[in-house]
């Protein structure tokens, strides 16, 4: 289903979609690759390329969008229409709310939503009139109900979710679907991994090979929404539990400071202070 497929996937030069990236490729899927770090894609497509599968790189810094239809036409010139889009890509910076920098908040919301959302405006009308295609957003369990002292985060991904849901019910007479993935927190690579501090135990973790399995499920089964636990029973418990903070925001709140998630974050806030020099993320450029 995948074989000889464009697919654009943001977010490729690290973490999780570089794991994303190999198994779509694994699937015979042709990767083209964005991220701003040109030594992060080199390396990825040249592991690719050496266990047998196709993957080019673009290097682009998705944070000005009215670049991206730049970004499309360059795709579209070096390897043809895309076929699937998967908005990886993704910015977190912990803060109380007030310590946000207006250019922080624009920064976030700008890698997490406006882009996704300006890269799927530039491709469906291709897929609509190809009568093919399928978007997949990579947003979190942020998306669901906000995380304290990351909330800037919380509100690019719900943003993600609904504007997902809302194109979904647009797109229902085409050929072109939609998926939400929402991952809970991740091990080995990615964001969580690169703040040093775990995850509390009750919240439960899964892995970046988990995530891309699911993206692949999402395709292949036209998943609308995917929450994305340790297990199949950790993922139902956990959408069980966004049922109850749906019907109840206090009492949400009350179990997301038992699992201890505004601790965690503020131990992330905290961590950062005392290791200034430890790498940033979101601003590491090539
Ligand atoms: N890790 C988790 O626990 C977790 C949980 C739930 C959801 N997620 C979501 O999963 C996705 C991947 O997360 P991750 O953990 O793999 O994060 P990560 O390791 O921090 O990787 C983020 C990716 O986004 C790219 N990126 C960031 N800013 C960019 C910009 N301005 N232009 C172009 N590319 C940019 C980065 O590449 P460059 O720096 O090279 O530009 C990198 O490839 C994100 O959407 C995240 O929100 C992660």
């Amino acid at each position: 289903m995948l074989a000889g497929k464009v697919v654009l996937l943001t977010g490729a030069s690290r973490g999780i979609g570089r794991v994303i990236a190999q198994k779509l490729a694994e699937e015979q899927a042709i990767v083209v690759g964005v991220a701003r770090s040109q030594h992060g894609l080199e390396a990825l497509c040249q592991t690719i390329q050496d266990a047998g599968g196709k993957a080019t790189g673009i290097a682009w810094d998705l944070s000005d969008i009215h670049l991206l239809s730049d970004l499309i036409a360059q795709v579209e010139a070096q390897v043809g229409a895309v076929d699937i889009l998967i908005n990886n890509a993704g910015l977190e910076i912990y803060r109380a709310f007030q310590d946000y920098s207006a250019a922080e908040l624009q920064a976030v919301l700008n890698v997490n939503l406006l882009a996704a959302m300006e890269l799927a405006r530039l491709v469906l009308p291709g897929m609509i009139q190809r009568q093919s295609g399928h978007l997949v957003n990579i947003a979190s369990n942020a998306a669901k109900k906000g995380h304290p002292f990351d909330s800037v985060y919380s509100a690019s991904k719900a943003g993600l979710l609904m504007w997902g849901d809302a194109v979904r019910q647009e797109l229902r007479h085409t050929d072109v679907a939609i998926s939400t993935l929402c991952p809970g927190y991740v091990e080995q690579c990615g964001m969580l991994v690169d703040t040093g501090v775990p995850a509390p135990q009750l919240a439960g973790t899964s892995t970046p090979e988990a995530v891309a399995a699911a993206v692949i499920h999402a395709i292949q089964y036209n998943q609308a929404e995917i929450v994305i636990n340790k297990d199949v029973v950790s993922a139902h418990i956990t959408k069980l539990m966004f049922a109850l903070c749906q019907f109840s925001p206090r009492l949400g709140d009350a179990i997301y400071r038992a699992i201890g998630i505004p601790q965690l974050n503020q131990r992330r806030i905290e961590h950062r202070r005392q290791s200034p020099r430890s790498p940033q993320p979101e601003f590491v450029k090539d």
